[in-house]
């Protein structure tokens, strides 16, 4: 250990000493959770917004491209390379890195090392751009067109190491995998074999051909990795009347660009209705074992998972934090049944089948409750999470994004991303924590369970920061950010050291205009929660979202995920975007960046 990494570590341990103590982040009647004190750690200059299409980081930094839509993953004898004019067919694609990279988990080698220059990447490819992975984009539609397409969401395994100061894929590798929309998962707690699950295809209701919509990510103590179903309606269509159920879900009649079910039945819901209710789980994947079959647990509910974020409780047990994303929807925990297992990793195998459901109720005074979410037909209730919730009374919120625990405090963070639709028309109006109706900017929540317990059912929560513009002139677009300001928080990540990191996702429609003007392009920042000041560390190339943030055990790398670059182009493939190879034949991807810096030392000091 540097002198310099164990003078940051001290300080920063003897603030969180305190924080776990509650002498710092004690809980104040009327305003729940309150921090004070200064930053010691966070030390770079921040960067100025950008609207150019490029990468930037403080200039003490060095960003490098690592793992491009397209480029082989390193599967042994099978690493087909990238074609710049996106003629690679769906079989080349199942060996490369999916489209729309993601949540994103780095797994140090050997497992339980907990080293820092060799390991494992899981990342999620969240969706599809269906025109952008074709040369003639969608003039013709054919199956191998739809295979293509299956094969470009998912999830990818990689091995990574650093080597002479720079990281590299690893190819060959024995952990090389990709996971598509048509690997074989097998379906594993209460909803396992329900009817509800029950198709022609799988009369047992057992084994569901693929993840996808796969958003933030999870983690569990013992190195697997979870995967969490998002926006999966947007990958059917669904003729005729839409039930209730569905339509809530945004399944349409029209669906989007997919046009899966052209050359795959299972996509046209009104046809295979039950094929709906096999999506929209959590996903549990082991990186170590390249041949695993994915699981999807069912006891951690079925809804529009954005990530299932882990805090390990006192007594062992476990809570996953998870947000619904949609405007109105909830807030909700697993908390496991039983403690894991430190010693025995396959003792924790089947952790995730039991336990209890619970949804967030946020009251006015600042306490919150949670609210188990148990039926008779513990199948059915997991289907239909969200109708229960409903019936609790939980807290309709704004598009809960990424939630991530503090790594020592163990107090939570939520981001809610925006939600115009707040008090507009019939809809809900504001409520204490979703304050703002016709919420552009979005805000981040906290939370601190009782007792410091991520399995108790009572908290104490309050606002951490509305994000916005102190320069719109309506009051409720300024929010109250300190620092550099920003727009739609999405991504949300804790380092070991307690320095959180906020990645945004505007829109591309929003983007450079309007109550955005003044944001720039999609953004990283870094906030000391004692201090609330942020930081801005990183602006993304055009049209893109910022997401998936990790760091390895030692701080002193960083992987970041760059989706979508060049979102919303129609004249052409370059139209917005070009990154991350200016290449003048190619095409704008989807790429992880990792971060150093210059002088080798820990990241944001
Ligand atoms: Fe995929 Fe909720 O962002
Ligand atoms: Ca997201
Ligand atoms: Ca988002």
């Amino acid at each position: 250990m540097s002198r310099r990494f164990s003078e940051v570590l001290h300080a920063r341990r003897s603030f969180l000493k305190g924080a776990a103590a509650g002498s710092v982040l004690s809980a104040l009647p009327g305003c729940a959770i309150t921090s004070t004190g200064t930053n010691p750690v966070i030390g770079f200059v921040p960067i100025a917004v950008s609207r150019e299409d490029a990468l930037r980081v403080p200039s003490e930094y060095v960003a490098s491209v690592l793992f491009r839509w397209g480029d082989p993953v390193g599967v042994p004898g099978a690493m087909p390379e990238f074609r710049m004019d996106a003629s690679n067919s769906a079989a080349d694609q199942a060996l490369q890195a999916g489209m729309h990279h993601d949540g994103m988990h780095f797994y140090p080698l050997p497992f339980g090392s907990g080293g820092s220059a060799h390991g494992l990447l899981a990342m999620n490819h969240e969706y599809a751009d269906v025109k952008l992975m074709h040369t003639d984009e969608q003039k013709t539609w054919s199956a191998e067109k739809v295979a293509k397409s299956q094969a470009t969401v998912g999830v990818s395994v990689i091995e990574v190491k650093l080597e002479a100061g720079r990281w590299q894929v690893v190819r060959p590798s024995k952990y090389a995998r990709r996971i598509t929309a048509q690997t074989p998962c097998r379906v594993a707690g209460p909803a396992a074999g329900h009817a509800l699950l029950r198709t022609a295809a799988d009369p047992e209701g057992r084994t569901v051909l693929g993840t996808f919509g796969g958003c933030a990510h999870g983690w569990t103590p013992w190195g697997t990795y979870l995967t969490c179903e998002e926006n999966f309606p947007f990958m059917f269509v669904d003729r005729g009347t839409v039930p209730p159920e569905r339509r809530r879900f945004g399944f349409s009649a029209a669906g989007r660009s997919y046009r899966w079910h052209e050359y795959d039945q299972r996509f046209d819901a009104a046809a295979q209705p039950n094929e709906a209710n096999r999506f929209g789980w959590v996903v549990e994947i082991d990186p170590y074992d390249a041949t695993w079959v994915p699981v999807k647990r069912t006891a951690l509910g079925r809804m529009k998972h954005e990530g299932a974020a882990c805090s390990v409780g006192p007594d062992g047990r476990l809570a996953f934090y998870m947000g619904d994303d949609q405007a109105f929807e909830y807030v909700y925990k697993f908390v496991t049944a039983r403690p894991w297992n430190p010693r025995e990793r396959s003792a924790n195998r089947d952790l995730l089948d039991e336990g209890t459901l619970y949804a967030a109720r946020f009251n006015a005074d600042g306490s919150g409750d949670w609210l188990p979410l148990t039926g008779s037909n513990p199948g059915e209730a997991a289907v239909k999470a969200r109708f229960l919730a409903d019936a609790r009374g939980a807290t309709k919120m704004d598009r809960p994004e990424w939630i991530v625990p503090h790594p020592v405090t163990r107090e939570v963070y939520c981001a809610c991303t925006n939600n115009a639709a707040r008090g507009h028309g019939t809809n809900e109006g504001p409520n204490a924590s979703n304050r703002r109706e016709n919420n552009v900017m979005g805000h981040i929540l906290r939370w601190r369970e009782a007792g410091g317990d991520p399995a108790a059912t009572a908290f104490q929560w309050d606002v951490f920061v509305e994000a916005g513009d102190p320069a719109q002139p309506e009051a409720h677009k300024k929010g109250n950010v300190r620092g550099d300001i920003f727009g739609s928080p999405d991504g949300l990540w804790f380092d070991s050291m307690g320095t959180l990191w906020v990645q945004t996702d505007m829109s591309g429609s929003l983007m450079h205009k309007g109550d955005h003007v003044n944001f720039g392009n999609n953004q990283m920042l870094a906030v000391d929660p004692a201090t609330g000041v942020f930081r801005r560390f990183l602006t993304g190339p055009t049209g893109c979202e910022i997401t998936g943030f990790h760091t390895t055990p030692d701080n002193r790398s960083a992987f970041v995920n760059i989706q979508h670059p060049g979102e919303g182009w129609k004249a052409g493939p370059r139209e917005v975007s070009n990154w991350p190879d200016y290449d003048p034949n190619g095409r704008p991807r989807s790429a992880t960046v990792v971060i150093r810096r210059k002088d080798g030392g820990i990241i944001g000091t």
